[in-house]
């Protein structure tokens, strides 16, 4: 080793710092192959068992390079400190040019980074290409909003918000896209990720196996009520449960046509409809001012400011119009409101909120 004017040897406490390290770096190695992560985190679905395993993987090898790398550095700094009655502008130890120890270091870590690519470029891919339908398989389109989660099931009339329903053991394909902008799904329990990207569909593919109820989280910031979008659920269930909830659904839809006729709209509750829309519709509205906008404009003085813009129509709005924004949703120039059914809302809520709405002046 070629060093400065001083020879400054790799001395005795070199290798001790050198030893200690090794014994920490065994630890934590053996601490990554028998951590449960399980334990906090359940491995709900075939991939999450690979996943994980591919992250002991990853941290197992990580362990040793985080501690030599963050060990040495304090050991170096403290070893060859300035001294007391040493000069400032003493020039330190330099040592440099170790041919064998830099091919090493560098190779080492570039084999390892080299094996996670391959691994990953190997299990990853099967989880994200759609896969054949076939009898014993069930593909559900999942689709983002601001701000909530639509999923369209086979066989289903209409979307079910916000909760997804799997049967276990049963290979599931889910294609996710978003009508608005980018949502990331995340279920951690299946070790799942994929942006919902507009005017993309992007298919996820996998076999839940632990009956359960999972988390469902957004991941991509999304606008003021991206951080709502979590405490939406997966159920895995049994084949008969499954089928006892599809069931459900199904018969749940084909009465669910409530015509929000002009007795219903006459008998909103104002003081309901306030609740309502702070828990709610705060996300996306104000109760202010039209121009104080949030995702949508505000909502205060609707029926009662002249200056308040026309609706899409053209007409000053009533309260049949409002109720049927709120029961229809709206695409437009001004962006998009989900439809009741998306934002859980029945025809006595919408009668509340047109109730309320028009108390506000
Ligand atoms: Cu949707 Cu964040």
């Amino acid at each position: 080793m070629n060093t400065g004017q001083q020879e400054h040897k790799l001395d005795a406490g070199f290798w001790r710092a050198t030893i200690v390290m090794g014994v920490i770096s065994a630890l934590g190695m053996w601490g990554v192959v028998v951590f449960p992560i399980e334990r906090y985190l359940p491995e709900a679905a075939g991939i999450a068992v690979q996943i994980d395993w591919l992250f002991k993987f990853m941290a197992f090898f990580s362990v040793p390079i985080l501690v030599y790398v963050n060990g040495y550095m304090i050991y170096f700094a403290v070893r060859y400190r300035n001294r007391k009655g040493q000069p400032l502008d003493q020039p330190g130890s330099s040592i440099h040019d170790h041919k064998a120890l830099e091919f090493w270091w560098t190779a080492i870590p570039s084999v390892l980074m080299l094996v996670l690519g391959i691994l990953s470029y190997v299990l990853i891919p099967q989880y994200y290409t759609a896969r054949a339908a076939s009898a014993d398989s069930v593909t559900i389109e999942a689709i983002g909003h601001q701000f909530s989660w639509e999923f369209r099931y086979p066989g289903l009339r209409d979307p079910v918000p916000d909760e997804l329903h799997l049967p276990i053991n049963v290979p599931v394909t889910i294609d996710s896209t978003s009508t608005d902008v980018i949502h990331s799904f995340w279920v951690p329990a299946f070790r799942m990720k994929q942006d919902m990207i507009p005017g993309m569909v992007v298919p996820m593919t996998f076999t839940p196996t632990e009956i359960g109820k999972y988390e469902i989280v957004c991941t991509e910031f999304c606008g003021v009520g991206h951080s709502g979008m979590r405490d939406r659920f997966v159920y895995v269930q049994s084949r008969s449960d499954f089928d006892a909830w599809y069931a459900a659904e199904k018969t749940k839809q084909a009465h669910a046509p409530t015509q929000l006729t002009a007795a219903v709209l006459a008998s909103g509750d104002a003081g309901a409809g306030q609740q309502l829309f702070n828990a709610r519709c705060t996300t996306c509205h104000n109760a202010a001012p039209f121009d104080q906008r949030k995702v949508g404009p505000g909502l205060a003085n609707l029926f009662h400011d002249p200056a308040h813009p026309k609706l899409l129509s053209g007409k000053a709005p009533t309260p049949a119009d409002v109720a049927d924004i709120l029961e229809h949703g709206l695409s437009g120039s001004m962006g998009q409101m989900p439809n009741a059914q998306l934002n859980g809302l029945s025809a006595k809520d919408i009668a509340d909120l047109v109730a309320y709405l028009k108390t506000l002046k």
